[in-house]
């Protein structure tokens, strides 16, 4: 039998609201039909909210599981790699060796940008934050790629997909080549994804630049690790906008935008500057006493999570990533990256961080292999953007694909009752 809540409200007969039960995790209560009764729900944060169905990503937070499409995550990042990933989380299965060759090849045939996008990074000064030149030119590219933007077509959302994916690589190390004044480098097919990034950072067209396959292998994971998150904030973005209809380059861009706050990606680039802040290993106690302290604003970036009460999972393998790529590149007497590794053993030690279940989440280990691997700290949320970039485009689609409502949120109204206007010589 269907199970059902009853709500019960003084003076009133109780309420029946069904209660829907997905293939794992807690029961939902559906108050959809609440409205009609007279009443709105009250959820700031939405942290008692389910604000849709979705069979792309499950995540467990007291178990600290993460499974896309039912695998977990560590199985994922040591036997996968990230455009099987992507594949995996946009169709929901993991692909065949032929549907894998046909998909790396059509990626890799839509990584180039238009010629006239080119253009666009000239607007902006040379200083200019890259996320801002982010959000700018993949919300610009709903204006060259007209061919792809019927939603209601599953061939257009698909070859839109194939371009977002395969063009973010490409813009975000156009960002980071006009930071520096140097040409653009035009992507090359005979690499994966991550070499290709890599060479379009780190190539000059004056000298031939060889991968190194470490790094290119760390990319890759990095990649991998935030590919998707469910409905987390920049993803419930994407979904707000495209249940508006718009085309899926704005709703993109509108999920670049979200993601850019210190509380959720900008948060790998806060780790580093709060290092930066720290500065020395000496001074690491009197920081996390300012953590601990109420009445001082600061917080430890890079430690906690809305979901995760036990261990991010992604953070362990993260971490394990980030011992190797320091090991290998022999990096690990960086003062800085010293600084992180007390940081993070005196986090795990003090009753404060333990009590409050306040761990290392993905982005404390992602700054510190992206700093080691040489990537600007300016550039670190542009590197999550582009992992998350299947995530984001597997959740519109499903919802598109789908039935849906636009997403328009009610109030708990604390503002002035109706009032009559008065005259500026009276007020
Ligand atoms: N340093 C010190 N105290 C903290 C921290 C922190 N990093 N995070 C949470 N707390 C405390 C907070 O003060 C609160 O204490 P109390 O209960 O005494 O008021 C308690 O822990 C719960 O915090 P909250 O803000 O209610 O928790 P939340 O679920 O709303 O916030 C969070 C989650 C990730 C925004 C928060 O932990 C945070 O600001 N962390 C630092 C930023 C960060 O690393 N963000 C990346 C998240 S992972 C990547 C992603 O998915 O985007």
């Amino acid at each position: 039998m269907a199970k059902k809540a009853l709500l019960t409200i003084e003076g009133r007969d109780p309420i029946e609201l069904p209660i829907l039960s997905g293939s794992t995790g807690p029961d939902v209560i559906d108050v959809s039909k609440l409205t009609a009764q007279g009443y709105f729900t009250y959820d700031p944060g939405f942290v008692s909210t389910a604000s849709c169905d979705s069979a792309i990503t499950y995540i467990d937070g007291d178990a600290g599981t993460l499974l896309h499409r039912g695998y977990p995550i560590e199985q994922l990042a040591e036997n996968s790699d990230f455009l099987e990933m992507c594949y995996l989380l946009l169709y929901g299965e993991l692909p065949t060796a032929d549907e894998k060759a046909q998909f790396d090849y059509t990626i890799s045939h839509h990584t180039m940008v238009h010629e006239q996008i080119r253009v666009f990074f000239n607007g902006f000064r040379r200083d200019a934050h890259p996320m801002a030149i982010m959000i700018g030119v993949v919300g610009a590219l709903s204006a060259f790629y007209h061919d792809s933007l019927d939603i209601a077509d599953e061939r257009h959302r698909n070859v839109s997909a194939m371009r977002l994916i395969a063009k973010m690589p490409t813009l975000a190390a156009m960002c980071y080549k006009y930071s520096l004044g140097q040409p653009f480098m035009y992507p090359r097919n005979d690499l994966n994804y991550a070499e290709n990034f890599l060479y379009m950072m780190f190539g000059v067209p004056c000298e031939t630049y060889e991968v190194n396959p470490i790094i290119a292998r760390a990319m890759d994971r990095i990649f991998m690790l935030h590919a998707d998150h469910e409905q987390n904030a920049s993803t419930s973005t994407v979904r707000l906008a495209g249940s508006t209809g718009a085309n899926p380059f704005a709703c993109i861009a509108s999920g670049i935008a979200a993601l850019w706050g210190p509380s959720h990606g900008g948060a790998n680039e806060a780790v580093l500057n709060m290092l930066d802040e720290i500065g020395d290993v000496s001074r690491v106690s009197e920081f996390v006493k300012r953590a601990k302290d109420k009445d001082d604003p600061f917080r430890l970036m890079g430690f906690g999570h809305r979901v995760y009460k036990n261990y991010d999972p992604r953070a362990r393998v993260m971490k394990q990533t980030c011992d190797e790529v320091l090991d290998q590149l022999g990096v690990n007497n960086d003062p800085q990256l010293q600084l992180a590794m007390e940081l993070e053993k005196i986090a795990l030690e003090d009753p404060y961080f333990v009590e409050k279940k306040l761990y290392p989440n993905v982005d404390f280990y992602s700054g510190i292999i992206l700093k080691a691997i040489g990537i600007p700290v300016s550039m670190f949320t542009v590197m999550f953007a582009t992992g998350r970039t299947p995530g984001w485009i597997a959740h519109w689609n499903e919802m598109i694909s789908g039935s849906y409502k636009i997403g328009r949120p009610r109030q708990l109204y604390t503002g002035e009752n109706q009032r009559d206007f008065k005259p500026m010589k009276d007020r």
